[in-house]
């Protein structure tokens, strides 16, 4: 009960008075209950550990298989991403999925045409070296092989209904956060990722005919892993490495 309290307390300071994105909130003119179950504590703590399990199973794979992948499930982990929040609920993303060959040829050839560059200088020696364990390098022939490649779009800013310029706002973070529930829901499907990303990524504008509003960030490839594939030993940091509690 305490905890219910707490938490419809937080709700309405945070729609009702405070200021929201450093600008004044009026009150939403449409509202719906929260559809929000409590659960007992040893519940929470069994949830929380068996996403963190499933979760820590997630590895970026650059050796695909290609094996189809149905789109109904790359659709239910786009709404899974679609569902993320985002700076003023302006939901600054664009997902676009090419399964097509000859469109992932091209994607291919632009992006080993950068990666090419990179890896020949533009990089510098620092970045090369961070790279190094990874044995990444300029050929990308995963980009035809997996079934499929989204490519993740921001869109820097919107049009209003008159077709006028609307600002966004949080847009790096905002598709971050909906990048993260991408890949976690295709992780769970039992596919997997890998997060690519050639730079600078202009290129796929034209491929996948988007306008110049929206810049790719990332180009998530999806699907299986090949047979035997193996992936770096990596370790992650510890928990005291990686939050302070205050
Ligand atoms: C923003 C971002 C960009 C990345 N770009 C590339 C990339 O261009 N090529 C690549 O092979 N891996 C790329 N990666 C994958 C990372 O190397 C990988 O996530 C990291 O080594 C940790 O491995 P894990 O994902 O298996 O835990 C990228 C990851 C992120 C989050």
């Amino acid at each position: 009960m305490k905890r219910c309290a707490a938490v419809a307390g937080a709700v309405k300071l945070g729609h009702g008075s405070a200021p929201h994105h450093g600008m004044p909130m009026t009150e939403p003119q449409h509202t719906i209950p929260l559809a929000f179950k409590p659960l007992p504590e040893p519940e929470m703590l069994a949830r929380a550990q068996g996403f963190r399990a499933a979760m820590q199973t997630r590895r970026t794979v650059r050796d695909f298989a290609d094996t189809p992948v149905p789109r109904a499930i790359i659709e239910e982990a786009l709404l899974t991403a679609g569902s993320a929040p985002s700076g003023a609920n302006q939901q600054p993303w664009t997902f676009a999925c090419v399964s097509d060959p000859e469109r992932k040829a091209r994607i291919r050839a632009g992006a080993e045409e950068e990666e090419r560059a990179f890896y020949a200088g533009r990089a510098g020696e620092e970045w090369l070296q961070a790279l190094a364990p990874l044995g990444t390098d300029d050929r990308k022939p995963f980009l035809e092989i997996a079934p499929w490649l989204i490519v993740i779009f921001a869109q820097r800013w919107g049009l209003d209904a008159a077709g006028q310029r609307l600002k966004h706002y949080y847009v790096p973070e905002s598709v971050g956060i909906a990048t993260g529930l991408l890949i976690a829901s295709l992780h769970q499907a039992g596919l997997v990722t890998l997060t690519h990303t050639p730079a600078p990524m202009n290129f796929l504008n034209e491929i996948c005919g988007r306008p110049d509003n929206e810049k790719a960030l990332i180009l998530l490839v999806v699907g299986y892993p090949a047979e035997g594939a193996r992936v770096p030993d990596i370790h992650r940091k510890p928990l005291d490495r990686i939050a302070t509690f205050l």
